[in-house]
């Protein structure tokens, strides 16, 4: 089965130097592999030498470089489709405000289709190995969130499919005070909706796809890091490795350092523990910046030696429904949180977590829906919903 690892992290800690390092050992140990940038901000073609477009090239033997354009896919496969999700999504109504607002902050629809075309990719299985150099953490964060939002909201408006559709287009329409798009449009939210529940399995596959976080031992970074783990694991995707960058090595002898020295070693210590149950990676502060393969094999030398790297390297879920002696129990890991940040309700259907700007709804299962939620604990990082 083949794999996709995502890169991901804040700007400029080194995202694209260790997607890219990953992506010329792998193609070095023979695997088909293909790199993807989906940040707006490519530098790809930087790193390669070699101008890199929104279609894969070949930049040495077993690896392709692709630059996704996400306006160019959107054009390219769903013509009438963005102007009609966006006549959708800035109405509000009173009984479904939350939702929407939950939409509506989205950033940009057109991110989304970076990742539906990675999913294309993936489904040709022409490569063994898809390395994605994501945009940084808080993007990343609302691209991998947003499937299941919209599944969500597509269901919620169209519960059974296209003929429901036609025959709610006069209702809903006073009902939810949406524009409901044409037959034309219709017809492409319906592929894309299909496609978006194929993304989500996908992405959340654990057999398939590991994101793994890139961090600099700086305060910022280690609390930005700590964040998007949270997170991830909240919409129960896996985080599978941490790589430290830009450590200043030991053999460095200057004074100037000495105290910056002290700064990282704190920092990589609460990176360490901070992640205890995840392989983490360092990599050294080099004297000039990274560039071409030269550089990549650098890193590649020094810190990716190990030959297992490619692997799932850590394969818990993240949420997990357990039968208790009075009902069910819902487990959902959400490292270094506490329980005042949390908000839970149940709406019916769903099990409602909030946390900061993010709300997770997990579908409760049928076999449950005769259970009411009695109480709910916070474990070391588990969170434990009590059905009775
Ligand atoms: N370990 C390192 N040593 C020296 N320069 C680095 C190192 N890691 C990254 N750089 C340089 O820092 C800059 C940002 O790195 P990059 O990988 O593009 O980060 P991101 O993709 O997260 O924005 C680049 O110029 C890169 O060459
Ligand atoms: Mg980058």
């Amino acid at each position: 089965m083949s794999r996709i690892i995502i890169f991901t992290g804040k700007g400029g800690v080194g995202k694209t130097s260790t997607a890219a390092a990953h992506a010329v050992k792998a193609a070095e140990k023979g695997m088909k592999t293909l790199i993807v940038s989906t940040d707006m901000a490519h530098n790809l073609s930087d790193i390669f030498m070699k101008d890199i477009k929104e279609e894969p090239v070949e930049v040495i033997d077993n690896l392709d470089a692709l630059e996704i354009d996400s306006n160019y896919e959107m054009n390219r496969y769903y013509g009438s489709i963005s102007k009609a999700i966006k006549s959708m999504m800035p109405i509000k109504n009173e009984q479904d405000q939350e939702t929407m607002e939950d939409i509506v902050v989205f950033p940009g629809v057109e991110e989304l289709f970076s990742l539906l075309k990675i999913q294309e990719l993936y489904d040709k299985s022409i490569y063994d190995l898809i390395i994605v150099d994501c945009a940084p953490t808080g993007e990343t964060l609302s691209l991998l969130k947003f499937p299941e939002l919209f599944s969500w909201y597509m269901e919620k408006l169209f519960p059974i499919g296209k003929v429901a559709m036609k025959v709610l287009r006069p209702v809903s329409k006073a009902a939810f005070k949406i524009e409901l798009p044409d037959a034309e449009a219709m017809n492409d939210i319906e592929k894309l909706y299909v496609k978006l529940e194929q993304l989500q399995k996908l992405l959340k596959d654990r057999r398939v796809c590991s994101i793994r976080l890139v961090a600099i031992p700086e305060k910022m970074v280690v609390e930005e890091s700590k964040r998007s783990y949270m997170y991830l694991n909240l919409y129960n995707f896996n985080v599978d490795g941490v790589y430290i960058n830009r450590i200043i090595s030991d053999d460095v002898d200057n004074n100037f350092f000495d105290h910056w020295k002290e700064i990282q070693k704190k920092y990589i210590e609460e990176l360490t523990s901070a992640f205890t149950q995840l392989p983490i990676y360092k990599i050294k502060w080099y004297e000039t910046d990274i560039n071409g393969i030269d550089g990549l094999e650098r890193i590649i030398k020094d810190s990716l030696s190990n030959e297992k790297i490619f692997n799932v390297l850590k394969n818990t879920n993240s949420e997990v429904f357990e039968k208790t002696e009075k009902g069910y129990k819902l487990e959902v890991h959400v490292p270094f949180t506490n329980r005042k940040d949390f908000d839970l309700y149940e709406t019916g259907t769903d099990i409602v977590i909030k946390l900061g700007n993010f709300k997770r709804n997990i579908p409760i299962p049928n076999v449950m829906r005769k259970y009411l939620v009695t109480s709910a604990k916070l474990n070391d990082g588990i969170l434990n919903i009590y059905f009775e």
